[in-house]
């Protein structure tokens, strides 16, 4: 049978973590050809290990997303792979206790926390999307995903900053999505609710039962679960499909 994204080319950045793997991993299967980047070389060559020994096709390239030389690498590095890029899923990020900001209210972050979580959550897709959007339309289209969060949704206390960003990425993802219709390029974000990924195990370990009461399902989701639907929106099942957020959130938004 075939696959969701045979022939496709897909670039994952945040490609050694937690949904970026298991995102890369469902590429694979659905006959995509994969990057992996991650500004971790190692976890970007643990995917493509993961990959290449479930009989997928994957490389590596290590780069952090929020210095436009390395996504430029990135993005020149795919093309020049794999002869073109079809899809983009800008996915790298990070959570507040990656900047000491843990627990902390919106006047009680530090200036330097505030700019490193908007420079990788969200100046971080923009530079993606810069050298992606460009290639996309040369060769006639494309599809980009964007990691939103339910966090793009709604406010959530002592997450200040990455709420901001993720409500921007969203602001990036539909303005994008209008300008670049004509250039047959979709662009959208999945917004994950709680996945069970490193970047959650400590908040999870705080107050995981205090969150959980709040989702419907009761339980995390776990990020193949984000995986199964950003391959839906690279493929071209989704053709009509723009300037949307979906979340995948065990029904918390519904609330
Ligand atoms: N886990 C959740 O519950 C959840 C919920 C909503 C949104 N998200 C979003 O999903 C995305 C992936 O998160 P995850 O849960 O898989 O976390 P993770 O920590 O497992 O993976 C994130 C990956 O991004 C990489 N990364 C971090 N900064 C980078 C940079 N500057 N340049 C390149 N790579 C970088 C890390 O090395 C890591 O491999 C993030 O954008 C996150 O905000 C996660």
């Amino acid at each position: 049978m075939a696959g969701l994204l045979d022939g496709k080319s897909v670039l994952i950045t945040g490609g050694g973590g937690g949904i970026g793997r298991a995102t890369a991993l469902a590429c694979a299967r659905e006959g995509a050809r994969v990057a992996v980047a991650d500004v971790s070389a190692e976890a970007a060559r643990e995917t493509v290990a993961q990959v290449n020994s479930a009989g997928g096709q994957a490389i590596s390239f290590s780069g952090d997303v929020t210095h436009d030389t390395d996504v430029r690498a990135m993005v020149e590095g795919v093309v020049g792979a794999y002869g073109r890029l079809d899809c983009a899923f800008n996915n790298a990020g990070i959570a507040g206790w990656q900047v000491e900001a843990a627990g902390k209210k919106t006047a009680e972050w530090s200036e330097e926390a505030f700019d490193r979580m908007i420079a990788v959550n969200l100046k971080g897709v923009w530079l993606c999307m810069r050298h992606e959007l460009p290639q996309m339309q040369a060769q006639g289209g494309g599809s980009i995903v964007n990691t939103g969060s339910i966090a793009g949704l709604v406010g959530l206390p002592t997450s200040s900053a990455y709420v901001a960003a993720k409500h921007g990425v969203l602001g990036l993802t539909k303005t994008a999505a209008i300008e670049y219709a004509e250039a047959h390029i979709r662009v959208n974000a999945v917004c994950p609710g709680y996945i069970k990924t490193r970047m959650t195990e400590e908040t999870m370990r705080r107050r995981g039962e205090a969150i959980l009461a709040q989702v419907p399902f009761h339980r995390m989701g776990s990020p193949n679960e984000i995986a199964e639907m950003v391959v839906w929106l690279c493929s071209d099942r989704a053709s009509y499909v723009s300037g949307a957020a979906y979340n995948v959130d065990g029904g918390w938004m519904a609330i």
